[in-house]
């Protein structure tokens, strides 16, 4: 090699060099800007932005050609059937997917399940069985099950109709399947207590909201899913705001594209309608379901209402204790009393005066109790373990693995705020309980909180 080709070399190479550092320094800085990008995009995601983007909600998703729907309610072909949750039930001898319904009761149908496996349709019959807890509506609860075949290893989505399979085997007639949850049976749970509030109609009580979601904090709460129609712009508000903190599962619960008239309701004589409560009782039966392998365990209850250790503080001191005490239980059965709200005492010391501006009932203001009617039952809400629960209602249990128990009412009860009839106030003793005023302290300070950052300038 002579000495030119040779200084031609190392020109070369040394360009060569100089060319690559340029281009690992501006690597270096591209992923610097990215790394930066990512931050300010996350931040203003969660200060900001919904938590669905609405490109995500927008996309129809597909599952063995199936147009998925992962929110209730669906509507099984031309029957007055709607699906709203489906469930792997694992506590059979054999393998069953559970989807809960809405159904009128006097329908005959035979069902069908057309499963998405690894892929592939596979349609099995299926069998319903309608809940005894209808309160005399024409709509109620039932579960349509079906058999899991063996080689159906993940069933992913299931979707529901009544007419007979085709000759190749496949369904006719298929709106839209839904994704099938608890695939696995989990034995961790990621949440202590999981609160069901079922239904959210026209929901207006902004103090009240944020009271019963702080109090829920307090008394050991993790997660609170609910089911919401419809409420105010403010009650929006706040629940996004418990969204955004991931406290709150909203469960979308729209009857009216569906020719469902709901009852406002429980007695069908005093409020007319086809199905009781706003369908309080699928919901709450979906609620078990959904939360069965999340929760250890599962509070079924009202906004209204609260379930107050009488001698603990709150539910992780208190549920060990009626565990020992009681053996081998579904769940705890907690006594309802009522403060009505026409009796109030408002000493400033429990009425801040920046919740006067705000809409609702504030429940420490709240401290006479009228006495039970001894010959009357008295409702009840329960605190349940979800893997001993088959079929839920609205005051308990209907179908379980293991009883529950009605817990003394001196270890525990229910403070329920709401009207109640004069005339029924009149005929009872009043009792002054200031038990709630003991969480006083810690609910103030968080409920201004949240009001301020939920609301702003409220
Ligand atoms: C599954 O069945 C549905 C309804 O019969 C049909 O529309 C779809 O194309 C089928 N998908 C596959 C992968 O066969
Ligand atoms: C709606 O439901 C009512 C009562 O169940 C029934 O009489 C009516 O025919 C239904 N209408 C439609 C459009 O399905």
């Amino acid at each position: 090699m002579d000495a030119r080709a040779l200084r031609r070399a190392e020109e070369a190479s040394s360009k060569h060099w100089t060319l690559s550092r340029t281009f690992f320094i501006l690597l270096i800085v591209i992923l610097i800007i990215y790394i930066i990008y990512i931050y300010i995009a996350q931040k203003d995601v969660y200060k900001y932005k919904p938590i669905y983007p609405h490109w995500k909600k927008k996309q129809p998703a597909f599952a063995c050609g199936v147009t998925v729907q992962n929110d209730p309610i669906i509507k099984v072909n031309n029957l007055k059937t709607y699906m709203i949750g489906s469930y792997i039930e694992h506590r059979k001898e054999v393998k069953m997917i559970r989807t809960i319904t809405i159904m009128f009761r006097s329908e005959n149908a035979e069902y069908h399940c057309l499963l998405c496996c690894n892929g592939q349709n596979v349609s099995v019959p299926a069998t319903r069985d309608i809940h005894s807890d209808h309160f005399g509506f024409e709509y109620g609860t039932a579960d349509i099950t079906c058999k899991v075949p063996e080689t159906c290893t993940k069933p992913t989505h299931v979707a529901i109709t009544s007419r007979s399979p085709k000759e190749d085997g496949s369904l006719q007639d298929i709106r839209a399947s839904q994704p099938v949850r608890n695939q696995e049976e989990k034995k961790d749970f990621p949440y202590d207590f999981t609160v069901c509030i079922s239904v959210m109609y026209d929901y207006d009580n902004v103090l009240e909201l944020v009271q019963a979601m702080e109090m829920f904090k307090i008394l050991g709460v993790q997660k609170v899913a609910i089911y919401k129609t419809s409420c105010t712009p403010d009650i929006q508000k706040v629940l996004d705001y418990y969204v955004r903190q991931n406290f709150v599962e909203i469960i979308p619960w729209n009857l009216s594209p569906h020719n469902i008239t709901v009852s406002r309701g429980w007695k069908k004589s005093d409020s007319p309608g086809e199905l009781h409560y706003f369908g309080q009782i699928p919901a709450l039966n979906d609620c078990v379901y959904r939360y069965m392998y999340q929760s250890h365990y599962v509070v079924l209850q009202d906004l209204d209402e609260l379930i107050l250790p009488m001698k603990s503080k709150n539910w992780p001191e208190l549920l060990p204790k009626l565990e020992r005490q009681y053996n081998q239980i579904g769940g705890f059965e907690f006594e309802n009393h009522y403060f009505p709200l026409s009796i109030k005492d408002s000493s400033a010391k429990y009425s801040p005066d920046s919740w006067k501006k705000v809409r609702g009932v504030n429940i420490l203001e709240h401290i006479t109790r009228i006495s039970n009617d001894p010959n009357q039952f008295n409702n009840i809400k329960v605190i349940v373990n979800p893997r001993f629960v088959f079929k839920a209602t609205v005051h308990g249990i209907l179908e379980s693995i293991h009883r529950t128990v009605r817990v003394d009412r001196d270890i525990a009860h229910m403070y329920h705020m709401r009207s109640i009839p004069n005339e029924i106030v009149a005929k009872r003793s009043q009792i002054r309980d200031t038990h709630l005023r003991d969480y006083a302290k810690s609910l103030i300070p968080v409920v201004s909180k949240v009001l301020e950052e939920a609301l702003g300038n409220y």
